[in-house]
């Protein structure tokens, strides 16, 4: 922190740094890049808007490692407290193209109750991906309501509200550049 950025004010602490962020996405993308080198035409599927940021880095990373790939962009809102394993899940944009044979590797910022990715697997399912796997820069295994499954996760936090690297509160603090805790008296000034 302390870059002197007008966020850095806000922030208690940071959970996950910008050079941390930076390592595990070249190390994720490597891996991925290295377990995809025999599929041809990936698919990243990012779920807006929170992934935004993951995306763009980690499609640049893949690139970097002598993969290509396409992108595509949903965007999904649950119903609230309604929202329950059963998926209850609204489609705000949906694929603009059919999925069908495709290996689709979901790219998400944050695995949370994991309600959203349970849906989304099944609904991508449901398309005829040919195989659906799942990219996740957080997660949070103490909120797990549904067990989910991803294969490459960056870093396990503790269940703790954050903001940052395309997290928002309220739609701030997206374009922080690391993962922090908002400061307690922030969450009044909204
Ligand atoms: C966040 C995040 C994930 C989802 C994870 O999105 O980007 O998609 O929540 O939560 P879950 O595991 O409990 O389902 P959010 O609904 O806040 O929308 P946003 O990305 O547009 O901010």
């Amino acid at each position: 922190m302390a870059d002197g950025s007008w966020y850095d004010a806000d922030i208690d602490r940071v959970i996950v740094s910008e050079e941390q962020i930076r390592d595990k996405t070249t190390e994720l993308a490597k891996q991925v890049a290295e377990d995809y080198r025999e599929v041809d035409g990936v698919l990243l599927v990012g779920v807006l808007k929170g992934a935004v940021m993951f995306m763009a880095d980690f499609a640049r990373a893949m690139g970097r490692h002598g993969r290509s790939v396409e992108m595509e962009f949903m965007a999904v809102s649950s119903y609230g407290q309604g929202a329950t394993s059963s998926g209850v899940v609204r489609i705000l944009k949906d694929l603009d193209r059919d999925i069908t044979g495709r290996h689709v590797i979901v790219v998400e910022d944050i695995v949370d109750s994991g309600l959203t990715l349970s849906w989304l697997l099944r609904y991508l399912a449901s398309r005829s991906a040919a195989s659906v796997e799942v990219v996740a820069l957080l997660r949070k295994p103490d909120a797990v309501k549904v067990p989910v499954s991803v294969k490459y996760v960056g870093f396990d936090i503790p269940n703790e509200f954050v903001v940052g690297y395309g997290l928002d509160f309220a739609e701030r603090y997206r374009e922080l550049p690391y993962v922090g805790v908002l400061r307690p008296a922030m969450y009044g000034k909204v």
